[in-house]
């Protein structure tokens, strides 16, 4: 796990972007894995920036959404299609048919789940996830609880998670309930993982899942488990980190090393 302390929201934001444009520029035919919810709001208007100012390019670019909540449409202002489409699709030139956001109208939701698992594969898997944490530690809706092996299937939000997102919506009882959400299984087949978080709210997941055992009560620790994951924090959210300045140096060091090499 690398891991880079930033001094706020904007820095974070703008290395995420930075890190993602990188992908694109080497494999314009990447296949991205996109995140809603405030954390990357910033990331993606970096990204449009620089669809607008160098020529970023998402024409041959594929994408799949970690989650929707279930029984919103796409038009629903509060869905995540519709966050997807109002804060990056948009205003980049991607190609719509390309753009994968599990449906939240789905009948038959197994079959829906199953079909987008094969989706992803079909794609040739997902090069570089984006990833958020919830105050629970989770990841994607991967409430505390939910196996670590878990695939794209109809999940319980916390109640942690339906406060938490109850500022996006008029009422809290109008946070839905449930939601289809990519599994901790299906995640930790992406081939490279973007983690970030700011503020202070997120401190405790945040040691928790650097930290702590491996558990799925912090679904976002099996991230240990991967081979390559990056972690983008704002000083808030390291602050319960025990072994912060440890990262902060060997960050440090691996920086001088990619500016020699
Ligand atoms: P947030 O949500 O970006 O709105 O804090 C993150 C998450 O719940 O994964």
């Amino acid at each position: 796990m690398r891991i880079t302390i930033v001094k706020d929201y904007d820095e974070m934001s703008k290395k995420a972007a930075e890190i993602i444009s990188k992908q694109i520029r080497t494999k314009p035919d990447s296949v991205l894995g996109f995140a809603t919810g405030g954390t990357p709001i910033g990331t993606y208007k970096e990204l449009v920036r620089m669809h607008k100012e160098e020529g970023l390019d998402f024409s041959r670019i594929t994408t799949f959404n970690l989650d929707e909540y279930y029984g919103l449409g796409p038009d629903h202002p509060q869905s995540y299609h519709y966050f997807m489409f109002s804060n990056l699709f948009n205003h980049v030139n991607i190609d719509p048919k390309r753009v994968h956001i599990p449906d939240g109208l789905a009948k038959d939701v197994e079959a829906f789940c199953k079909k987008y698992e094969e989706e992803i594969k079909k794609a040739g898997g997902i090069d570089l996830q984006l990833l958020g944490i919830g105050r629970d530690g989770h990841i994607a809706f991967n409430e505390p609880g939910s196996s670590l092996t878990s695939r794209t299937r109809l999940v319980a939000l916390a109640e942690e998670t339906i406060k938490d997102n109850a500022r996006f919506f008029e009422k809290e009882e109008d946070v839905p309930r449930f939601a289809i959400t990519m599994g901790c299984g299906t995640i930790m087949e992406a081939k490279k993982i973007l983690l970030l978080a700011n503020g202070e709210a997120k401190s405790d997941a945040v040691a928790a899942f650097i930290e702590g055992p491996i558990t799925s009560q912090i679904t976002a620790s099996i991230l240990q488990m991967h081979p390559d994951v990056t972690v983008i924090i704002d000083e808030a959210a390291a602050s319960k980190l025990k072994r912060k300045e440890y990262y902060k140096h060997v960050d440090r060091l691996f920086r001088d090393l990619e500016k020699k090499t």
